[in-house]
């Protein structure tokens, strides 16, 4: 059903982090206003304006905050800083620069700012750079800076949904080739007479053009090469970096595939049904395959203790006899999961789907061993430690992770009803453990 909420209560910051924020948009709005002060005589005229751009300003940067927690429910401080420090360099820039033109100011934070955190905030970024120019309006040609607001805002649609950095480098050399015809074509346009503007004037002006779109087509190429550092200092999750991680040949998946062949195959047999699942509800699917992928990541540390990776019958858990071992071996796919996405540096991002997708669930079949042993037993001693899944992408991941061992279990000769009624016990059985409640899947 379509009527899933894609809103989660946005991620509380510290204190120093925001007092951090707030101090860069102090800034931010005294340099982009203190430039109205420079008169020899104040008066209540000039002080009532500066304050009026001070505080809308201000405003404009809360907005941005606002907009950007908003798009990205789980964006840290660190991304803020990110966001707010890229305004805060072009509008330094725009006060210290005569030379670099505005689309060379805005266009290549546009892109980084797309990318990581999308569309919305990107346009939003765009939209408050370009109003938010501290030198006077005139010394910057009007069809430039309108020129320069479409390019930004092409980029930002553009580069929200970019898949790979192939996608990334084609924009960075066709939006500033569009930029410089489309420049040419009106300065063309409304210089036509030339005894007016003067033959020099019209000879030199398209080679500064030229040389502008040169400049930006080379800082978005160097955008593009600093974009995994930046990736890797803030943690920034951007398809392109999703979509190398689904990479099969990663270090870390052909381990999987090496040494727990069961467990590779359960993976991506979960991938096809959780992608499924978030194509119908919606919801971030490149994010889910990736997710899906290194969910079980952990079984690494003992791939024979996992139904999926036991060749013969032999099952190593009856041997040992103990169900709190083997609870704890259970845990420990978990546990040993999350060093190993520390470990190959896998983003926050996924990494949350290695506890979300257990949960706090039982681990049934040794909680009844253990029961029947001894009937006191501590039913947590008997559960995952969680947390239980925070974005319904982790949710529909412990969904489908659930639903794929049952149906593996199925006799061969089911039918698809009796698939259909084991599917419905396996999700309502997780929303009564209240295991889906912080997703904010609706039911
Ligand atoms: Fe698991
Ligand atoms: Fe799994």
């Amino acid at each position: 059903m379509k009527t899933q909420v894609p809103w989660r209560e946005p991620v509380r910051f510290q204190k120093i982090d925001k007092l951090v924020i707030f101090m860069i948009c102090i800034v931010i709005a005294i340099i982009s206003s203190y430039k109205l002060l420079n008169y020899p005589l104040l008066n209540i005229e000039i002080i009532t304006s500066w304050l009026i751009t001070f505080s809308e300003i201000l405003l404009f940067c809360g907005i941005l905050i606002l907009i950007s927690r908003r798009e990205n429910p789980t964006i840290n401080a660190r991304q803020i800083i990110l966001i707010i420090g890229l305004l805060l360099i072009s509008q330094f820039i725009k006060l210290n620069s005569e030379t670099l033109s505005p689309l060379s100011i805005i266009v290549p934070p546009a892109l980084i700012i797309s990318q990581a955190m999308g569309t919305i905030t990107a346009l939003t970024w765009v939209s408050i750079a370009c109003v938010n120019w501290p030198n006077t309006i005139n010394s910057i040609n009007n069809s430039t800076l309108f020129i320069t607001f479409i390019a930004s805002c092409i980029v930002s649609i553009l580069g929200g949904k970019m898949r790979s950095r192939a996608q990334l480098l084609q924009i960075s050399i066709l939006v500033p080739l569009g930029a410089f015809i489309i420049q040419y074509v009106s300065f063309f346009i409304s210089h036509q007479n030339l005894e007016i503007y003067g033959i020099d004037n019209f000879l030199t002006k398209p080679k500064d053009m030229f040389s502008d779109s040169l400049i930006l087509a080379m800082l978005m190429l160097i955008t593009i090469l600093i974009m995994p550092i930046l990736e890797s200092i803030f943690g920034l999750l951007t398809k392109a970096r999703l979509l190398e991680l689904t990479d099969q040949e990663n270090p870390l998946l052909r381990r999987l595939s090496i040494e727990a062949p069961g467990t590779f195959e359960h993976t991506l047999l979960i991938c096809a049904l959780a992608e499924e699942a978030t194509r119908i509800i919606g919801g971030n699917i490149d994010l889910i395959k990736t997710g899906a992928l290194y969910h079980d990541i952990g079984k690494l540390h003992a791939p024979n203790w996992f139904i999926e990776n036991q060749i013969s019958t032999d099952n190593p858990h009856d041997e040992l006899n103990d169900p709190y071992a083997s609870a704890e071996i259970l845990q420990k796919h978990v546990d040993q999961g999350l060093l190993y996405a520390k470990k190959y540096r896998l983003p926050n991002a996924i990494a949350s789907f290695i506890p979300e997708h257990q949960g706090t669930l039982k681990m049934g079949y040794f909680l009844h061993k253990a029961k029947k042993q001894n009937p006191q037993i501590v039913e947590s001693d008997f559960r995952y430690k969680g947390p239980i899944p925070q974005s319904k992408e982790t949710a529909i991941l412990m969904l489908a992770d659930g639903c794929e061992a049952a149906l593996r279990a199925m006799d061969a000769e089911a039918s698809d009803n009796e698939a259909i009624k084991t599917i419905s016990e396996i999700i309502n059985s997780r929303k009564n453990d209240g295991q889906l409640n912080d997703s904010n899947l609706s039911s």
